[in-house]
């Protein structure tokens, strides 16, 4: 398998805070990679890096071939990128903002023209093509900007969160648009917060927290990995000692709300055996115990939160 992105302890440091810390990782020919994680996890700055916004503090990372550093240029020339926020000129009509791009990538013009037909045709942009952008919806514009990365036919897609906070309809057209180019061969590589998406469309997936990566892996294994931990929430007619709840068998993490533990561990029938014991050594008797199945969003947070290397 060629690796058409390698990241090596890649490192950006803003003031005194890390925002991205030695993330290593590859990315393969024709595959659709997510890079998954919460709000101020470093996703966009590694992206920033990678598509030569802003040069990393230590680390390197090579693009098709091409280092970073020493070569953005010709990388530039074959990926596109549909960045965070929206990189349209908004008193432009969407013709106007494709034909630029073509300039800004050397097309010439007929083949600019041709090319941005093709795709205002495969966006459903191709009646508004003369409004302009300031009359768009989010999900119009975010369809254009996807176009516009398209339009020198990259082989590598970067796509910073593309779907965030659009409606269920431009969603689903983003989405299905990825599939089809990924299947036309372009390797994808996108970030998201979204488990669930990233989960429907991704060969593999990276999950990041604090600027560290926690786990790179197919997003059905990750899962499965997450689904092992379960929550067991239980309550007692009495006060008990945290301490001696957090050191039964098979307990892993202990949370407390109102009268009720919350107890993580990855084997239930343990727990629920050491806590029937425990009820019973100490005289305390067990008023509620329930075992919880948690949302996949709850169960990404924790799985980041405990990752932490
Ligand atoms: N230009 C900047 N100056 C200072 N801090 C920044 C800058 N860009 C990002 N950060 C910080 O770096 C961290 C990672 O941010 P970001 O890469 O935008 O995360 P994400 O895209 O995963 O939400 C955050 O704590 C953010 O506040
Ligand atoms: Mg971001």
């Amino acid at each position: 398998m060629t690796a058409i992105i390698r990241a090596l302890d890649l490192t950006k440091v803003f003031g005194r805070s890390t925002a991205v810390d030695h993330v290593s990782f590859e990315v393969r020919q024709g595959e659709i990679f997510g890079f998954l994680g919460p709000n101020g996890a470093g996703k966009t700055t590694t992206t920033r890096m990678l598509t030569g916004v802003i040069p990393p503090d230590a680390g390197s990372a090579t693009i098709l071939g091409h280092d970073i550093r020493s070569e953005p240029v010709q990388a530039k020339q074959r990926f596109g990128v549909v960045p965070e926020t929206s990189n349209a000129y908004t008193d432009l009509t969407a013709w106007q903002n494709l034909m630029l791009m073509g300039e800004l990538y050397g097309l010439p013009r007929a083949r600019a023209a041709q090319r941005s037909s093709e795709l205002l045709g495969m966006v459903g942009l191709a009646e508004r093509k003369d409004q302009k952008v300031q009359a768009y919806s989010k999900g119009m514009k975010q369809r254009l900007i996807l176009a516009m990365a398209l339009i020198h036919e990259p082989e590598l897609l970067f796509l910073d969160e593309p779907t965030s906070g659009l409606d269920v309809e431009s969603t689903r057209m983003i989405l299905s648009l990825l599939r089809d180019l990924n299947r036309g061969g372009t390797t994808i590589f996108l970030t998201t917060h979204n488990m669930e998406e990233a989960n429907r469309l991704c060969h593999r997936v990276g999950i990041i927290r604090a600027g560290k990566i926690a786990a790179i892996d197919a997003p059905e294994k990750l899962k499965a990995a997450i689904e092992r931990v379960h929550t067991i929430e239980v309550s007692f007619d009495r006060e008990v000692p945290g301490d001696a709840l957090a050191g039964l068998a098979g307990v892993t993490g202990l949370n407390r709300t109102g009268d009720k533990w919350q107890i993580t561990a990855e084997n239930r029938d343990t727990v629920i055996r050491s806590l029937v014991e425990f009820s019973r050594e100490n005289g305390a008797a067990i008023v509620t115990l329930h075992t919880l199945t948690q949302s996949l969003d709850d169960a990404f947070l924790r799985l980041t939160r405990e990752a932490r290397p």
